[in-house]
């Protein structure tokens, strides 16, 4: 399957990225047609909130952000992996996450529906504490993205799995 993985932790050996890869193996057992990106080695410019977007479905500013919404747009298959910062997604993620803006084309139509999403948050506090900041995510930003939300997988710091579902 067509996979693209996004990582959200600087941390190469990290649970984050860990547990990403494992799951990029299961979507994609040869690699071949898997894309990986740690997200902080791209040159993506936080979101300037100036609107263009809302007129045309692109973006003002010129970094990786348009090539890697293209390749989300390819992949069949999209895993987003993010350590738990402060109850939130990490600030690298966040900040890509605000620049897929441009796929969503108002009254509920969006570039990436339909679109399969393996979500994968890891963190050193019990499965349960951020589950209803999970949720929220889930409504206002995956969701209202148009993706359809295969699975939530949720890690401890030492690598272990609390939780997988939907
Ligand atoms: C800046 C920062 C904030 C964090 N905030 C939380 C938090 O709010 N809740 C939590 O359970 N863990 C928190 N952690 C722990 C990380 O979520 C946890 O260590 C994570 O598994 C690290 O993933 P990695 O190995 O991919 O770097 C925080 C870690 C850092 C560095």
């Amino acid at each position: 399957m067509k996979t693209l993985v996004l990582i959200g932790s600087n941390r190469k050996q990290g649970a984050t990225a860990t547990e990403a890869l494992a799951q990029a193996r299961e979507l994609d057992p040869t690699g071949q047609d898997t894309i990986v990106h740690f997200v902080h080695e791209m040159k993506v410019a936080c979101c300037c909130g100036c609107e263009f977007c809302r007129k045309e479905p692109a973006c003002s500013q010129k970094d990786d952000m348009a090539g890697l919404i293209q390749e989300m747009l390819d992949s069949e298959a999209v895993i987003i992996a993010s350590p738990v910062y402060f109850g939130a997604l990490s600030g690298q993620l966040k900040t890509v996450c605000d620049r897929l803006y441009p796929v969503y084309r108002g009254g509920g139509k969006s570039l990436l529906a339909g679109k399969k999403l393996y979500l994968v948050y890891t963190q050193h506090s019990p499965c349960d504490t951020y589950a209803d900041v999970r949720k929220t995510a889930e409504d206002y930003l995956f969701r209202f993205l148009g993706f359809q939300l295969v699975q939530t997988t949720v890690v401890g710091k030492d690598g272990k799995r609390y939780y997988a579902g939907t």
